[in-house]
């Protein structure tokens, strides 16, 4: 088939490069023309695992193509995946103005189109925004849903990082659409595909993805609020946690106690579900206290330093990782920003690493000290936190800590040994 997807975000990229592995022809639309350049010469303008050679292959093959004009490119195309940001607005909504130029920009590329075309949101909306918002707007130019134009929605469920494999290997492809001709184009779209294909009501494919991302960070809340009875009664949330996940019905992902979710999602879609489930008049009682336990996280890391190294004003702490997690730049609602205001509130001087993260970090916080290394970091501290599960920190060492001033580690990711310790002073969360 031919698809043209709006939007070469880490999703749209990665759907353009996924279908045209999978044999379509796929047209990649976005109003940058240095993406659109960078794109058309085989590079990301993002970095994703596995993405570049993949990219380059297709660009060579004229498989993918990258371009400005959403008219053409909607015009040559069957299918249309609007993969645009719907990022938060103040009072937790999710901004639709990307989802509504892009719906603009696609219905006149449909005007004097002459075959059936289906246009499908792929970006995070909450339920009945795909047929209140885009809708309206298709049907403003004339068209007519069911003879000129199908409508479907079709969630994502890429972790940054692996987003390819999961495009690749998905555990379930969700197709909601407005009716059965759509819902049979937008199969025969992952027919190549090796997973289960459940299609839906177009609510229901929004609503999946919003309850999806909930009940994970739920998950991640669920085992902080118990690894704090842990603490208290001197066992491990880890080991319970094992012990739960061995239970089918529940299971062991997304069950490791620490410092608590962040990145472009988890925050995101939760605020977003509270602010929908007012707005329907839903009292959200568990999503409102999921967000409560996530906040308090990296306060109770600081809590536990405190503990141990007593008052801060003055004392030099290291952070450890400032990116929201392992393997990524990304330090979007990373756990480090609320950390290392706190430990700034209470005095302390903060000196943070990140082998990728560092000079993103400092758009968010400029009153930190970035180091080059582990080692500069540590040199000299009172006090380290590990926020971040990046593999290169679980090789670190007693040696390594011991260039502290004084060697005192809050493990906020358990991805040290303290089996090895023997003049570190070690604490983790949850035990
Ligand atoms: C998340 C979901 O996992 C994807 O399925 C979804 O498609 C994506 O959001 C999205 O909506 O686009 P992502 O934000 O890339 O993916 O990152 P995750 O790997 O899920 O981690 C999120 C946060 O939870 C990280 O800060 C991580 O450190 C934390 N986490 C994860 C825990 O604190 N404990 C765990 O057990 C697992």
């Amino acid at each position: 088939m031919n698809v043209s997807i709006i939007g070469t975000g880490y999703v749209g990229l990665v759907t353009g490069v996924g279908l045209a592995q999978k044999g379509h022809k796929v047209f990649c639309v976005d109003k940058d023309i240095k993406k659109v350049k960078s794109i058309n010469s085989g590079v990301p303008p993002i970095f994703e695992r596995g993405l570049e050679p993949l990219l380059d292959k297709l660009v060579k093959e004229n498989q993918l193509t990258a371009t400005t004009d959403t008219v053409e490119a909607v015009k040559s195309t069957d299918v249309t995946f609007i993969c645009v940001g719907t990022p938060s607005l103040s009072d937790g909504g999710i901004d639709k103005s990307f989802l509504v130029s892009a719906s603009k920009d696609v219905s006149q590329g449909l005007t004097d189109k002459e075959s059936y075309h289906v246009v499908c949101v792929k970006s995070t909306v909450v339920p009945g925004t795909t047929e209140d918002v885009v809708l309206p707007i298709l049907e403003g130019v004339g068209l007519e849903l069911g003879k000129d134009f199908g409508l479907g929605m079709n969630p994502e469920f890429l972790r940054e990082g692996v987003a390819l494999d999961d495009f690749m290997m998905p555990d379930r492809i969700v197709i909601g659409g407005s009716d059965e001709k759509t819902k049979e184009i937008l199969t025969k779209v992952y027919e190549n595909f090796d997973s289960t294909i459940m299609v839906a009501e177009i609510k229901t494919a929004e609503m999946i993805k919003y309850a999806s991302n909930s009940l994970l960070a739920t998950k991640i809340s669920f085992s902080n609020e118990i690894s704090r009875m842990c603490e208290k009664i001197g066992i491990d949330v880890y080991e319970v946690m094992d012990g739960v996940g061995l239970d089918h019905r529940i299971n062991r992902d997304f069950l490791n106690a620490g410092v608590g979710f962040g990145g472009s999602c988890f925050p995101k879609d939760l605020k977003a579900l509270i602010h929908f489930s007012q707005t329907i008049g839903v009292n959200p009682r568990i999503l409102e206290a999921v967000i409560k336990v996530n906040e308090y996280q990296p306060i109770h890391a600081v809590n536990i330093l405190e503990d141990m190294i007593g008052r801060l004003p003055g004392k030099k702490i290291a952070i450890l990782g400032l990116a929201f997690k392992g393997e990524t730049d990304d330090v979007r609602e990373s756990r480090a920003i609320p950390m290392v205001k706190e430990l700034l509130r209470r005095g302390a001087k903060v000196v943070g690493y990140d082998p990728k993260a560092g000079n993103n970090f400092l758009r968010e916080i400029v009153n930190i000290e970035i180091a080059e290394s582990v080692e500069k970091a540590l040199s000299g501290s009172d006090g380290c936190i590990v926020q971040t599960d990046w593999e290169e920190f679980r090789t670190l060492t007693e040696e390594d800590f011991l260039a502290m001033r004084t060697p005192i580690v809050v493990d906020g990711r358990r991805v040290l040994n303290p089996d090895e310790f023997s003049r570190v002073r070690y604490r983790t969360i949850g035990r």
